[in-house]
């Protein structure tokens, strides 16, 4: 299964990154946002970074314009039709990916395979809404996507061993390292990751400690390179809550009900980074 020609959905921060490495690594690269602005935005992001690796010497001046040069920035997903992988990364809603996959899965040919970055969301039913539930995977990049190292890879029920292969060989010329993992709410990293951060956040509003005291424990005790509300600012809170409820919903199990203080913070669209404004403020 050859793979050439790879279109990235959305130009955001997941997005913008795996487009960036997939432009790297010698594919052409069809980057497809909603509006220009996104496209614009997320393409001066790769350019940014990539100047900032030339500046380092982890890349040369030649190979940036190279990789540049590999983009194609779209606002139409009918050029859908001539890439060999889709690699989703549009927000994390049900509803939009199913909608997103179904126009594809008309749009694509008929060998594309069509990935999606979900971090949480169940592969087996997004490609229940397509016509070809075995060319159909999850491709779990981790953020900064240029920084990380893991793909989890996600089987749907269908997928064949054929297309699993195909998307383990191309995560290692991404130079990432692929991990195996079955289709069940949050995977691995996220039913891990999640709720620690959702009980950092129970921590918090129970005022066992401040923002500040949380992240200095799991940072200087734990050795994590950021602390878990630091981190969920980074993630997004409105995707670390869609995630929590996936997980609620999923297990039915009470152990993984959102904080209420998330829920409020996400409704003040106190998003992270992103809105200026989470656990921590940002100019
Ligand atoms: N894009 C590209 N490169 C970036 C970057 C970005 N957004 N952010 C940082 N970097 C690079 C920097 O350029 C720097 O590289 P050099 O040292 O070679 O110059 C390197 O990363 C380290 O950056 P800094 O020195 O500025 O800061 P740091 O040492 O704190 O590292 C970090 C930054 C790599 C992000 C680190 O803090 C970290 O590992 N944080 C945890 C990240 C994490 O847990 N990610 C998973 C999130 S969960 C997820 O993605 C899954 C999901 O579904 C929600």
């Amino acid at each position: 299964m050859m793979i050439e020609k790879i279109m990235v959905i959305g130009a955001g921060q997941m997005g913008g990154g795996i487009a960036e490495v997939c432009a790297t690594a010698g594919f052409d690269v069809v980057l497809c946002d909603l509006s220009q602005e996104a496209l614009t935005n997320g393409f001066a992001k790769i350019t940014a970074n990539l100047t900032k690796n030339v500046a380092k010497e982890r890349m040369t001046e030649e190979a940036k314009e190279a990789a540049l040069a590999k983009f194609t920035l779209v606002t139409d997903v009918s050029s859908a039709a001539s890439v060999d992988l889709i690699i989703e990364a549009a927000t994390e809603n049900m509803a939009v990916k199913q909608s997103i996959f179904k126009s594809l899965d008309t749009l694509a040919p008929a060998h594309a395979i069509l990935a999606t970055n979900t971090s949480s969301l169940p592969i087996t039913e997004l490609a229940a809404v397509t016509q070809r539930p075995e060319q159909v995977i999850g491709m779990h990049f981790m953020n900064p996507v240029p920084v990380m190292k893991l793909v989890e890879i996600i089987r749907g029920l269908a997928t064949t061993d054929e297309v699993y292969q195909a998307i383990e060989n191309l995560t290692h010329v991404l130079k990432k390292t692929p991990v195996e993992v079955n289709d069940f709410p949050g995977f691995v990293a996220n039913r891990i990751l999640m709720p620690m951060i959702n009980e950092a956040i129970y921590t918090l509003y129970e005022g066992v400690a401040t923002v500040e005291a949380i992240d200095d424990v799991m940072k200087l005790g734990m050795n994590h390179p950021m602390g878990p509300l630091t981190l969920a600012d980074f993630i997004g809170l409105d995707t670390c809550l869609y995630i929590m409820e996936t997980l609620h919903e999923g297990f039915g199990d009470s152990k993984y009900r959102p904080c209420p203080l998330l829920r409020k913070y996400v409704a003040a669209g106190w998003l992270g980074k992103k809105s200026g404004r989470g656990f921590y403020v940002y100019e």
